[in-house]
C-alpha cells in the first residue's frame, strides 16, 4: 500500500475532526477544530458503509461490499427490514432495559454478534486482533473466520471476549479435525459450521476487480492450501475452490457432531425442512443466512425466510440470523419474527476499516443504542417481551 492511513484520512477530509482519527491511532488527540464537515462524522452505520471506500484498497472494498451476480438477495436482505412496519406500545414503564439473552448458556449482554467474515487485514492492517479487541471492548461475541488472516490463536490470545469459531469443512477430515481441536484448545465456546458455501457464487465485483488477496495477506489458519478467492479462481474453469468442500453432506454434520462437545451451529439454513434436519442430526442452533448475498442469488431475504424456519424449529434449539442489519430496529424485528439473536457482517469490517478496534467497538455500540431506542419506544423492557405483537400486520 503506497497511501498511509493517515494520508487517506487528510485526503477524504477526516483529519481536521480528530474523531476518526483518535479512533484510528487509539491514543488520544487535540480536541477538534471546528474544520471537517461534520457530515464525515460517522453517527450510524450507513455513514459507516458511506466513509469505508476510502479507508481500503478498491479490491478489498469490491470484496466486502459486494454480492453474487445481479446483487438481488443483497438487495431483498435491506428492502424487506424497510418495508416491516412497527406497532408502539405506550405509557409503560421503560426507564430500565434489559437486553439479555443466554445462549448455549452463557449469558451475554445484547444480541448482536458479529458473524464470520475471512480476511479482515482487507480492511485493516491490524485484521482480527483488532476485531477481536474492539469486540471484546463492546461486549459483543465474535465468530472467527476459518478464513481469517491471523490464527485462531492469535485472535483467541488478543480476545477478551467471548469466540465462536465458523468452521468451513475441509475435504481431508485430519484438516477439519485439527481445526475443531485447535478452536477447542483456544477456548472458542462454540463451533459454526457454514453448510450454504459447497460453491461460492458468481461475484463479479470481484472478477472485475481482478480480486486476489495482497502480498503478506493469507488464510493463517489454512497455510499452504491453494487460495481459494484468488484471481486463479475466475480464469479456472473450475466453480470449485481449494477452501470449501463440494462434497459436504449431513452425514458430516452427524460425524462432526460426535467429535466435539462444543455446540455446533449450523450456518446458512433457509427453509423449514433443513432446520428440522438440522434438529435430529444434533445442531445446538441455526443461523438462517443467505450468506450476506453473496452464494446463490435470489434467495429471499433472510427475514422472509426467519418465520417458516422458526417455526418448524418451535423453540427446539436458538434460530439467529443475519443478512442486511443495519438498524436497531431490523434486530427488533428479526426477534419478534422468531430470532434469539443477530449477527452483522460488512458493519462491523466497514467499522474496521474506518477505525480499527475503536471503529469496530462504536459499530456494535451505535446498533446496541438504537436496539434500546426501539425497545423503549415499542414499550418492551425485555428481549423476552419482543413478541410478534410488536409487528404492524
Ligand atoms: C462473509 N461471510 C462469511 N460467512 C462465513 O461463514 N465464512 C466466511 O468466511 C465469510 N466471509 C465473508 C466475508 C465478507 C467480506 C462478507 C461480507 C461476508 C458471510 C457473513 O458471515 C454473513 O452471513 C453476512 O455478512 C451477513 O450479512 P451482512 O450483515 O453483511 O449484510
Ligand atoms: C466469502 C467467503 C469466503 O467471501 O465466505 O463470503
Amino acid at each position: 500500500m503506497s497511501l498511509t492511513r493517515r494520508d487517506l484520512l487528510r485526503s477524504t477530509g477526516l483529519l481536521a475532526g480528530g474523531t476518526l482519527l483518535a479512533a484510528d491511532a487509539g491514543r488520544a488527540q487535540p480536541a477538534p477544530v471546528a474544520v471537517a464537515a461534520p457530515a464525515d462524522e460517522p453517527a450510524d452505520l450507513l455513514d459507516y458503509a458511506r466513509l469505508a471506500p476510502a479507508h481500503m484498497s478498491a479490491i478489498g472494498w469490491e470484496y466486502m461490499s459486494g454480492g453474487a451476480a445481479d446483487e438481488l438477495s443483497l438487495r431483498w436482505n435491506r428492502e424487506s427490514y424497510d418495508r416491516i412496519r412497527l406497532r408502539p406500545r405506550v405509557l409503560v414503564d421503560v426507564s430500565r432495559l434489559d437486553t439479555r439473552v443466554t445462549l448455549f448458556g452463557r449469558e451475554l449482554p445484547f444480541p448482536i454478534l458479529l458473524a464470520p467474515a475471512a480476511y479482515h487485514k482487507l480492511a485493516h492492517p491490524e485484521g482480527e486482533v483488532a476485531t477481536a479487541r474492539g469486540a471484546a471492548a463492546a461486549g459483543a461475541l465474535l465468530v472467527v473466520s476459518t478464513s481469517a488472516t491471523m490464527t485462531l490463536e492469535e485472535v483467541a490470545q488478543a480476545a477478551t471476549g467471548p469466540l465462536w469459531f465458523q468452521l468451513y469443512v475441509q475435504r481431508e477430515r485430519t484438516l477439519t479435525l485439527s481445526l475443531v481441536r485447535r478452536a477447542e484448545a483456544a477456548g472458542y465456546q462454540a463451533l459454526v459450521v457454514t453448510v450454504d458455501t459447497p460453491v461460492l457464487g458468481p461475484r463479479y465485483r470481484e472478477t472485475r476487480s481482478r480480486f486476489a488477496l495482497p502480498p503478506g495477506v493469507e488464510r493463517a489458519n489454512l497455510k499452504g492450501l491453494a487460495t481459494a478467492t484468488g484471481g486463479q479462481r475466475h480464469t479456472e474453469a473450475s466453480i470449485y475452490s481449494a477452501l470449501l468442500d463440494p462434497k459436504l453432506t449431513w452425514d458430516e454434520i452427524a460425524w462432526l457432531r460426535g467429535e466435539t462437545k462444543l455446540p455446533l451451529l449450523l450456518k446458512g439454513i433457509m427453509t423449514g425442512d433443513d432446520a428440522a434436519r438440522a434438529v435430529e442430526v444434533g445442531a445446538a442452533g441455526l443461523i438462517v443466512s443467505n450468506h450476506g448475498g453473496r452464494n446463490l442469488d435470489t434467495l429471499p431475504a433472510t427475514i422472509d425466510a426467519l418465520p417458516e424456519v422458526a417455526a418448524r424449529v418451535a423453540g427446539r434449539i436458538p434460530v439467529l440470523v443475519d443478512g442486511g442489519i443495519r438498524r436497531g430496529t431490523d434486530v427488533l424485528k428479526a426477534i419478534a419474527f422468531g430470532a434469539s439473536a443477530v449477527l452483522i457482517g460488512r458493519p462491523y469490517l466497514y467499522g474496521l476499516a474506518v477505525g480499527g478496534a475503536p471503529g469496530v467497538t462504536r459499530v456494535v455500540n451505535i446498533l446496541r443504542r438504537e436496539f434500546e431506542m426501539a425497545m423503549a419506544l415499542t414499550g418492551r423492557t425485555t428481549v423476552a417481551q419482543i413478541d410478534p405483537g410488536v409487528i404492524w400486520k
